[in-house]
């Protein structure tokens, strides 16, 4: 075969697991019948009756919208509303706070490969925890840049703060510049959130090396995918301690609406950037914008008019509210009964807090996936640290019980 590929681009071609899995679920409920299927696979909120978990609010707000709302292209750093009610809404609580500015992105996927293209060169690594949301390899790949990995958890089961600052220090030592990604709260895919301990420790480490390299520049991007599933006061204490930071440091964000608003086609999504200085922050953030325009060239209008339409509207800013937290306690809820069955049998998961996702961790994790599919029409995705069960597919209803008939297939 000659192949027309450039050789960057040869070999990226990878099967993607929690796709392929979850065609395996669909079949067997086709066969089978949905009620005797446990469909722990897809990433998706699905309410107790197994539909799509969708809020009123958001339904209310969509019908809101005007064509001009949808229809036109949006500017390409996105609608000048979305872009301050974003940043309202992530940092409005904090006063006297250092300058910040968002961009419209696709979903937070959008946000984190601006990052990674931008605020790194050629075949440089960016750092991350070792359970880790798999696009990131993808965008590394993609973007000709490398991954370097800490062990997420201390074996304690707290967050590894020790192990980021290493890395980050290694990366300035190697390349001169650090990018680096924590995904919390409700970390895909083990559901762990950083505490406000640890979120300290982490930002006093990352100043210390700051000062100590004052000219190398470090990027600290907290994926917030799933924001909306820890508590808001929680979230807004996570924020203020990202203040008066070195110019060196710049904190940011990759902002989702894909699982807060349960739009996960609508592609919506904003990068935010808070640093020392008002012209760094614009440097940044002006320069993604002429990486949207030389990609996607701008970003789907209407999740953004549908996010403003809402904040905009007190009451139902209100209702959505309410609406976020019922979904966050229901699928929360469910993480937490099979964390107790999980514990009451000893089999072995990753400290879960909260959120869509816990992982099993075995090194045998697609012949665990395999025989749960095939023997107990159980379906959760194989990863390459264990299988990964998604709390957020399944109903209430089928979570008792489910630890002991993983565990009866299991093997670490
Ligand atoms: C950790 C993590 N980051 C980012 C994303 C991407 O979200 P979006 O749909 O906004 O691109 C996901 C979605 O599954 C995720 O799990």
């Amino acid at each position: 075969m000659i192949n027309h590929l450039a050789f960057h681009a040869q070999g990226k071609i990878q099967p993607d697991n929690i796709f392929l899995v979850g065609a395996k679920a669909k079949a067997a409920k086709a066969k089978f019948g949905v009620e005797n299927v446990t469909d722990a696979s897809v990433g998706i909120l699905l309410d107790d009756a197994g539909k799509m978990a969708l809020l009123a609010s958001v339904e209310e707000a969509t019908r809101r919208l005007r064509d001009d709302e949808v229809a036109p292209y949006a500017p390409i750093g996105g609608v000048a509303e979305f872009r301050e009610d974003v940043v309202s809404y992530l940092f409005g609580h904090i006063p006297n706070r250092q300058p910040v500015a968002s961009i419209a992105t696709a979903g937070a996927t959008g946000a984190v490969f601006l990052a990674i293209w931008n605020l790194l060169s050629t075949n440089d690594m960016f750092i991350t925890h070792d359970y880790y949301w798999s696009p990131y390899a993808a965008i590394a790949r993609n973007s000709l840049r490398r991954l370097a990995l800490f062990k997420t958890f201390l074996p304690d089961g707290r967050f590894n703060v020790a192990g980021a600052l290493e890395e980050t220090q290694r990366s300035l030592e190697i390349q001169g510049r650090a990018l680096l990604i924590i995904n919390t709260p409700c970390h895909n895919p083990t559901g762990l959130c950083l505490t406000l301990e640890e979120a300290k420790s982490l930002k006093n480490g990352l100043v210390e090396i700051a000062q100590r390299y004052p000219s190398a520049p470090i990027t600290l991007l907290i994926d917030a995918a799933y924001w909306e599933f820890e508590d808001p006061a929680q979230n807004q204490a996570f924020m203020s301690l990202f203040q008066g930071l070195p110019e060196n440091l710049l904190f940011t964000m990759a902002y989702s609406t894909s699982k807060s608003m349960t739009r996960y086609g609508l592609r919506n999504g904003a990068f935010l950037a808070s640093g020392a200085t008002e012209q760094q922050v614009r440097t940044v953030i002006d320069t993604f914008e002429s990486s949207i325009r030389a990609t996607w060239s701008n970003t789907t209008r209407m999740g953004q008019s549908l996010f403003s339409k809402l904040y905009r509207d007190p009451q139902l800013w209100a209702q959505l509210l309410k609406e976020q937290a019922d979904f966050a306690a229901l699928c929360n809820k469910r993480g937490e009964t099979f964390m107790q069955e999980a514990n009451q049998i000893g089999l072995p998961h990753t400290p879960y807090k909260k959120g869509f996702f816990v992982t099993l961790p075995t090194t045998k994790s697609q012949a665990v996936s395999d025989r749960l599919g095939e023997l107990d029409k159980i379906f959760v995705v194989p990863l390459k640290k264990g299988i990964r069960v998604a709390f957020c597919a399944l109903a209430s209803g089928q979570v008792p019980g489910l630890a002991a008939r993983i565990q009866e297939r299991f093997e670490a």
